[in-house]
Parts: structure tokens; C-alpha cells; sequence
């Protein structure tokens, strides 16, 4: 009803206004043509009263021409008349012509008229507005010539009464605003009215729509949409008989739910936990700088099971026992971490090789030139054999659930379901699938597409992903895709190919094991030498090309140009993991970022400061959830990245509502985490002006986004991730055994599963 109130005022205020100036128009213009006429006029009297007028012109005549003007001025609209001899003398007036009217002064503004605005012909009546005590008057000049040739005698002159026009005017101004008034309420009426009954229509036909029984095409994606929201999260209520937050237990009672007693199989590279020989001979424990590991590993916990992943620690080999297992986490051991060795020539192919110099720069959007060679293509199929043997072997029977990790294993689905066969296979690859004309630039494309597609369910971050793989899969291969249902069949094996945005855990425990924000902000402050109010942003990544890091530095270089209130104020602290630093880009890279960071502090920096602390190190999570808890904000700034689970995390980490995220728009997360300040990080411009933005966000602003971001991250967390994709496996399962295992009709499967 307010709403309706509002709209009301607002149209009426416009309708007045709009009155307002038609009004004012139409005055001006009626003004102008008024006076016009009011000089026609009098030039037609002084014509047709000439002859009479020069009869009378003879000294002695005063009476005679006075009646002559008592006669003119019969016409309500002349005031009163005068006959003017040339030299300006007044020969007779009428007696109620206004005595400010005198024929020297009618003369006199006439030459002071004639003077600016240029002589208009002698002969012509010349005109002006008078302001008279009794109101405006027009006072018209009507020249006489001469009867016979010879000086002009004289002019006459008439005094035109004005009130009848501003009588007029006011009418119109009245009329005009009652009329806009009236069409204003009208409209507004109107528009109210069809609004609704367009609302109601189109809720109708929405409604129609639902229960199926409307045809029209402009609701099909909205309403394949709800369909699909309301059918998913019926069939998760359904088969996992529960509601409310995801959390451990809840995945946990899921699996055994409908997997009762078959084991949880993590196949990975990386590994969870890597043992390392310490510097002062003894052995440590190290947790990777890795987003697939921080999402992954609570899942393992949450279900018990094995990972399979390759053994990097140079400790590793002490650690296992005689089947190359170990049971972890340490000191809370729930599950067992089986560890394969690789030959440095495996490693230099498959990981170095094939993954990070082949795959990785294919899918990631960063200019960098993808590398294939026959030899790591060999060491990948190769590796990928071994593991997929491991995993199997890890099985205690014929149908456990695997679930494949990251594009180090686009083989391995495959390779598992061959000696498998009812194994339940989900892989899901982490960064960007790219589209199928990029795809197409991998000699072994129908072989990495053929591997995928052994797995029961193929998952990515994003729809548009899936919509890439689909493609690529319709361009390089012979296979049956149902785009409506999101599935492949091929060789008799139905895969469904489903967008599941990774998160992490929820309740995440690193805060809970890292001092209280303050504290946080204080040690970090006095570890780099910094005041208690200076400000502190944040970067925590590998040290990749993907991350976007120097673009990073150059937006907080044009920060401080832009806005020198920063300089020794900011300091931005970069957390740099090395990574894949046997690759010649990498060291390269590495070296590139010490380079920028080093010429930004030499332009920029003071006394006892410098605008970037670069630590390029190993840090283990305390130690970035304690920088993370510190900062007033993180700028996450990858050029592409399949989710960023730093940006994440760093909303985990601020139990205390504060801190801005500052995100780039090439990230998964900038999909979900919409209260963060997106940003294009090639764009310094746009991404200084966020920094600033975020530097200066008050309190209350920073709190209404945290709170909303981790509202999010509380419902999507990562066992919704692992619980949804078991979800739709154990349908797809359930279905499949329904129809018997051999069947190939996706159609039937497909529609049975819905
Ligand atoms: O993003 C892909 C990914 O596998 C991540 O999941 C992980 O954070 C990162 O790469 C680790 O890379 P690497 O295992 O080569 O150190």
C-alpha cells in the first residue's frame, strides 16, 4: 500500500511540474500573439479614423477631434486616446487616458525602442508594455501620414487595456493544472491496475506452467530451473530420509545410508599429510598448499575410507607401514592414507609433464602455451594404470565407492571400471573445463574424454563447465548425450555430468585452534614493524601463473599513486607457497614476482616501511588463518581458477564479522560470494579503486557482507558437496539396478532418475 502511496505522490509532483511549464509556454507564447494583434488592431483604427482625424488637425478643432476619440474608445478594450502633433504637443485626449501617458513620453520611449532595437519603418505602429498604477497597459503609436505630401501632422495614440489578457492567462494556468493533474492520477491508475493483472497473469501462467499444463516457450528455463531445484531437493530429503545443515554426520549416516558397508576410495595426487625430514634431523608433518587437499581431506574424515595419492615427502617412506599405508590424521587416525612411489622419470612425465605443463595451461585462461610430448603422455597413461591398480587393490569388494580427483586421473575412471565394474565412480575435476575448439589443441583429447566417461558421475564447479565437456564430447566423440538430463551414454556406461561448486568445511578448525582476532592483529602488526592503526591486506597462494599475483602488486602500486594517504599506512603481505618449482615457468614466475615487489618498495618505501612483505615459504594453516584473522582485507586475484577456496577461507576465518574479500570476477567463487567486491584484476584501475573501496568500507558494511557470506558458506559447505554427489550417485545406482546393470538406455535410467 505504501508502494502504491509512493508512486501516487511521485506522479502527481511530475504532473504539477509538467502543468507548471506547459503553463508557462503556452503564457508566453498567447502573451506575444495578443500584442500582435493589439498593433494590427490599432493600425486598422488609425486607418479607417484618418480621414475624420485630419479633418479635425486645424488649431481651433480641440472639441471636434476629442469627441473624434471618445468615439474610438468605444471599444472596451481602448483605455483612452490622444491626438499628438509631430513636435510632441497634445492636441486632444480623452479623459480617462492615465496621465503618465503624455505624448512627449510616448515619443520619447519610442526613439529609446527604435534606438536598440534598429528603426522599423517610420509608417509602422510601434507598441510597448506600460506599467501603470491601475495595471498593465499596451500603449500603440499609430504614425499619420500627411493627406497630401507634405511633414506628417502627428501620431495617435491608444491605451489598450491588458487585464482581460492576464485574466485569460490565469484561466489557462488553472485549466492546465487541473487537466495534467487529472492525467496524472489517471495514468498512475491505469499503470497500478495493469501491473497487477500483468503480474497476476504472468503468476498464473507460472503457476500453469508448474503443474504442466502451459505451453508457453518463454517459461522453459525458468521453469526447468525450479523444476530441478524443487526435484533435487526432494530427492535429497527422499533418499537421504534428512533435512537441516550439512555437516560430518550427516554425510557420514548418507553413505551408509545407501552404501552401506562399501568403502570410501580417494584417488589423488596430492596427499593429505606429508612427511617431511626436518632440518634438525627429526621428521615433520606438513599440510600441502592445496584447495583440493582443505576440501577433500574433511569429506575422508567425515567418511573413514583410504586415499591413494602419490608419496612426495622425503620422509614418506618412514612413515608407512609394509603396505605403504599410514593412518591419519595424526594423533586422530580415521582413515588410512595409501602412498605410491614414482620414479623421477614418472614424476618428470606425468606430474610435471603431461599435468602442469600439458593439461594445466589448457584449461586455465592465463597465456601460457600448453606443451604436449608423446613421452609424458606415456608416463601419464602409465601412472594413471598404477594408481587405478592401487585403488582397486584397496577395494574389499566389487563395488566401492571411488571418488577420482583433479586432471592428474582423467585416465584412471576408465581403467577402474574395467576391473570394477560395479564400482561406484565419481570424479571431479577442479579447475576449468575448457571449450571444446581449446580442447581441441590436445592430440590425446578423445582419450582424456573416453577416460572421464567411465566415472558414474563427471563433476565441475561451474554449469558452464559441464556445458564445455558436453560439447567436447559431441565434437570428439561417438556417444549419446541427453542435454536435458545432463548425461553421456557410452560404450553401455551412463554418465551423469553434474556442476558441484566445492567449498570447505563448516565449521572450518582452524580458528578454533589460532588466537582471538585481536590477538591476531596485534602479533602480526608487531612482527612486521608495524603501528597499532596501520592497515594490512592480505594474498595466500601457490605461486602460479593462474593467481594473478603481479597483477596483485601493480593494483596496489596504483593504489598508492592514486591515493598517497596510503603510502606508509598499507601494507600488503603476500603468503607465496612455491610450487611446481622444477618447471623453468615456475622459477621464472617466482623470480618475476620478487622483481615487482622489490621496484614497488624502492619507489615507495619510508623509514622503517615498505608497501609489500613477500613471503615466498611453506606456511602452514595456523599461520594463514593468523594472518587472515589479522588483515582488513584479502585480495584474491586469479586470472582464472575453477573455485578459490582461499577466498573461502578467508570468510571462515573471521568469526568476527570484519574484513573485506576483495575477488576476482575469474574465479568460481565470485559466483557464490556476491557480497564480496568483484573485481577484474587486469583492470588496476577498477582494482585499486576496490582496494580503496574496501580500505575504507565502515564497520557496519564490512559485518552485513561477512555475515552474509558465511550464512552461505554454513549451508553450502563442503559435506552438501560430497553429500550431493553421493546423492545423485546412489539414484543413478538405485535406477541402474532397477533396470538391470547391462542396460545402456540412458533414456530409461535418465527418466527414472528424475
Ligand atoms: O586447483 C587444482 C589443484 O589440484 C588444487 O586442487 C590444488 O590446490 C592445486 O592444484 C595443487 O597443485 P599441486 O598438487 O600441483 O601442488
Amino acid at each position: 500500500m505504501k508502494r502504491v502511496a509512493r508512486f501516487l505522490i511521485v506522479l502527481l509532483a511530475s504532473g504539477a511540474l509538467l502543468a507548471w511549464l506547459a503553463a508557462t509556454v503556452v503564457t508566453h507564447v498567447s502573451r506575444h500573439w495578443f500584442e500582435e494583434d493589439i498593433v494590427e488592431r490599432s493600425g486598422r483604427v488609425g486607418d479607417s479614423a484618418r480621414a475624420a482625424l485630419l479633418a479635425r488637425w486645424a488649431p481651433g478643432q480641440g472639441e471636434a477631434l476629442t469627441a473624434l476619440l471618445a468615439n474610438i474608445v468605444r471599444d472596451e478594450r481602448i483605455m483612452g486616446a490622444m491626438a499628438c502633433a509631430e513636435d510632441g504637443r497634445a492636441l486632444a485626449r480623452t479623459p480617462l487616458l492615465p496621465p503618465q501617458v503624455g505624448c512627449a513620453a510616448v515619443a520619447k520611449r519610442r526613439t529609446e525602442a527604435r534606438a536598440q532595437a534598429g528603426p522599423p519603418p517610420s509608417s509602422s505602429v510601434w507598441g510597448a508594455v506600460w506599467d501603470l498604477p491601475g495595471g498593465n497597459a499596451y500603449v500603440a503609436m499609430v504614425p499619420l501620414p500627411a493627406a497630401q505630401p507634405g511633414p506628417r501632422p502627428g501620431f495617435l495614440v491608444l491605451v489598450n487595456d491588458l487585464s482581460f489578457i492576464e485574466r485569460r492567462e490565469a484561466k489557462t494556468h488553472r485549466f492546465l493544472l487541473v487537466a495534467f493533474g487529472l492525467l496524472a492520477f489517471l495514468a498512475s491508475v491505469i499503470t497500478i491496475v495493469a501491473a497487477r493483472l500483468s503480474w497476476r497473469g504472468f503468476r498464473k501462467e507460472l503457476l500453469r506452467f508448474i503443474q504442466g499444463e502451459s505451453r508457453r516457450k518463454e517459461f522453459l528455463p525458468i521453469i526447468r530451473d525450479v523444476r530441478e531445484l524443487v526435484e533435487r531437493i526432494a530427492a535429497e530429503r527422499e533418499i537421504d530420509g534428512q533435512g537441516g545443515a550439512w555437516s560430518p554426520q550427516r554425510l557420514k549416516q548418507t553413505l551408509v545410508r545407501h552404501f552401506p558397508g562399501e568403502k570410501v576410495i580417494v584417488l589423488a595426487n596430492r596427499e593429505p599429510y606429508i612427511h617431511q625430514r626436518a632440518k634438525d634431523g627429526g621428521m615433520e608433518i606438513v599440510h600441502p598448499a592445496s584447495g583440493l587437499v582443505a576440501a577433500v581431506e574433511p569429506v575422508l574424515r567425515a567418511c573413514s575410507g583410504v586415499w591413494v595419492a602419490h608419496g612426495s615427502g622425503s620422509a614418506d617412506r618412514e612413515a608407512v607401514d609394509a603396505h605403504d599405508r599410514v593412518r591419519v590424521p595424526p594423533g586422530d587416525a580415521c582413515y588410512s592414507l595409501r602412498r605410491l612411489w614414482l620414479s623421477a622419470e614418472e614424476e618428470k612425465g606425468y606430474y610435471y609433464g603431461l599435468a602442469n605443463e600439458g593439461l594445466w595451461p589448457l584449461c586455465h585462461l592465463a597465456h601460457m602455451r600448453p606443451i604436449f610430448r608423446n613421452g609424458d603422455f606415456a608416463a601419464y597413461k602409465a601412472v594413471n594404470l598404477k594408481f587405478a591398480e592401487a585403488v582397486c587393490k584397496e577395494a574389499d569388494a566389487d563395488d566401492p565407492v571411488v571418488l577420482v580427483q583433479d586432471y592428474h586421473f582423467a585416465l584412471a575412471p576408465r581403467l577402474i571400471r574395467k576391473r570394477l565394474p560395479r564400482a561406484t565412480i565419481i570424479s571431479f575435476w577442479h579447475i576449468p573445463w575448457p571449450n571444446s575448439e581449446r580442447l581441441g589443441i590436445c592430440p590425446w583429447r578423445a582419450e582424456l574424454l573416453e577416460g572421464l566417461l567411465g566415472s558414474s558421475i563427471v563433476g565441475f564447479q561451474t554449469q558452464l563447465y559441464c556445458n564445455n565437456f558436453l560439447d567436447s564430447v559431441d565434437r570428439y566423440l561417438e556417444a549419446r548425450i541427453d542435454r536435458e538430463q545432463s548425461a553421456v551414454v557410452q560404450r553401455g556406461q551412463p554418465s551423469l555430468v553434474r556442476p558441484y561448486p566445492i567449498s570447505i568445511a563448516w565449521p572450518v578448525e582452524w580458528p578454533n585452534q589460532t588466537a582471538a582476532v585481536e590477538e591476531c592483529r596485534r602479533s602480526v602488526l608487531a612482527e612486521l614493524g608495524l603501528a597499532e592503526d596501520a592497515l594490512l591486506a592480505v594474498g595466500v597462494d601457490r605461486i602460479d601463473y593462474t593467481k594473478g599475483i603481479e597483477e596483485r602488486f601493480l593494483a596496489v602500486e596504483r593504489l598508492l599513486e592514486r591515493f598517497p594517504a596510503y603510502v606508509g599506512r598499507l601494507t600488503f603481505v603476500q603468503l607465496g607457497a612455491p610450487s611446481r618449482s622444477l618447471l623453468e615457468h615456475y622459477r621464472q614466475l617466482d623470480q618475476a614476482i620478487e622483481r615487482t615487489a622489490n621496484r614497488i618498495n624502492a619507489r615507495f618505501a619510508r623509514a622503517r616501511w615498505k608497501p609489500i612483505h613477500l613471503s615466498r615459504t611453506h606456511h602452514e594453516p595456523p599461520t594463514i588463518y593468523r594472518f587472515y584473522r589479522a588483515a582488513d582485507l584479502c585480495y584474491v586475484s586469479s586470472l582464472h581458477d575453477g573455485m578459490n577456496l582461499v577466498a573461502k577461507e578467508f570468510v571462515a576465518a573471521r568469526d568476527d564479522e570484519r574484513g573485506v574479500l576483495v575477488l576476482s570476477q575469474f574465479t568460481g567463487a565470485a559466483r557464490e560470494l556476491a557480497e564480496s567486491l568483484v573485481v577484474n584484476p587486469y583492470d588496476l584501475e577498477e582494482a585499486s579503486s576496490a582496494l580503496d573501496t574496501a580500505l575504507r568500507m565502515p564497520p557496519d558494511e564490512q559485518r552485513d557482507r561477512m555475515r552474509a557470506m558465511r550464512a552461505f558458506l554454513a549451508e553450502f559447505n563442503v559435506y552438501r558437496w560430497a553429500g550431493a554427489m553421493l546423492v545423485d550417485a546412489a539414484r543413478l545406482r538405485r535406477k541402474a539396478n532397477a533396470l538391470g546393470r547391462s542396460s545402456d538406455d540412458l533414456g530409461r535410467i535418465a527418466r527414472l532418475d528424475r
